[in-house]
């Protein structure tokens, strides 16, 4: 069986395109742009490059972005009076605060702190309610991404088995729900399950969210499986690996996401569009 590449790429720039359209039209008619605030704390390497993607995007899709760096040493008080002055402005429709952030830092204080109505990341405890209950949202980034994945290339969800590996309030416990939501079997496996490796070889449709690189091998997958490989791993040599053993699963999977180019992408291409949601739903649109 030839395995199919699930192309998050591809998918997410045919998206961006159209999210583009969009703006530029509403932008002749009402001469205004969706606004998105990127608050980022500290020096973390990684989030710098994940930021600077989200602004490059915005940059590129024809959305406003306000990008506000503070030190590693900023208090909580001084970080939640800045998200205060974007929960005010008008220009502003989405808010999004780069994680992880610095110990001394509740990350679920700050969090809160975000109005939910402007939470395009989805992980205000009202987002997340409202996920567990079933309605209408903002659905966290990664998660959406995804789904909109698999419903692009067509993948059955409804009575299927899926595995998720990783139970963290990014990915993990998202996806799970919103898996069980579309019809699926979903069993959660994590540091403390006992042979994950057999609990993943019953899914049909496998998402690796660990943040370990190359923890799922060929014993973990059955064969025809969808892999989802949400791991963003640094080698020492430099190189970005998956969670997935990218060579040997792919001689298994009927569908796998290359790493990088796969989810990644994707979960760009959500946040602009949870930021279009967002400014279509503002009240000063
Ligand atoms: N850190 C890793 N992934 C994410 C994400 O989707 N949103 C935010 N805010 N921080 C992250």
């Amino acid at each position: 069986m030839k395995m199919i590449l699930l192309n998050g790429k591809t998918v997410s720039a045919s998206r961006l395109q159209k999210l583009k359209e969009l703006a530029t039209e509403e932008f002749s008619v009402s001469n205004r742009r969706p606004g998105l605030a990127v608050i980022r704390v500290g020096d973390d390497p990684a989030s710098k490059i994940y930021v600077s993607r989200k602004v490059r995007a915005c940059h590129d899709v024809g959305f406003n972005s306000f990008e506000c760096l503070l030190p590693s040493h900023v208090s909580q008080e001084e970080l939640i009076q800045k998200i205060k002055e974007f929960n005010a402005r008008s220009d502003t429709h989405g808010i999004l605060v780069q994680l992880p952030l610095p110990k001394h830092i509740q990350e679920g204080s700050v969090i809160s702190s975000i109005s939910p109505e402007k939470d395009v990341d989805g992980f205000h405890p009202m987002s997340l309610g409202k996920l567990v209950a079933g309605e209408q949202t903002m659905i966290p980034c990664t998660p959406l991404g995804i789904m909109t994945l698999l419903t692009e290339y067509g993948i059955t969800m409804k009575g299927r088995r899926a595995t998720v590996i990783g139970r963290s309030r990014i990915v993990g416990r998202p996806i799970s729900i919103l898996l069980d939501q579309a019809g699926a079997t979903v069993t959660v496996v994590h540091s403390q399950t006992p042979h994950p490796e057999a609990l993943c070889r019953e899914a049909d449709i496998v998402v690796a969210a660990a943040g370990k690189a190359g923890l799922v091998t060929t014993n973990w997958i059955k064969p025809g499986a969808v892999v989802i490989d949400v791991g963003i791993n640094r080698l020492a040599s430099g190189k970005i690996v998956g969670d997935v053993d990218f060579e040997n699963v792919a001689k298994l999977a009927s569908h796998l996401t290359p790493v990088p180019g796969g989810v990644g992408p994707m979960t760009i291409c959500s946040l602009l569009e949870n930021t279009w949601k967002s400014f279509k739903n503002s009240s000063s649109h």
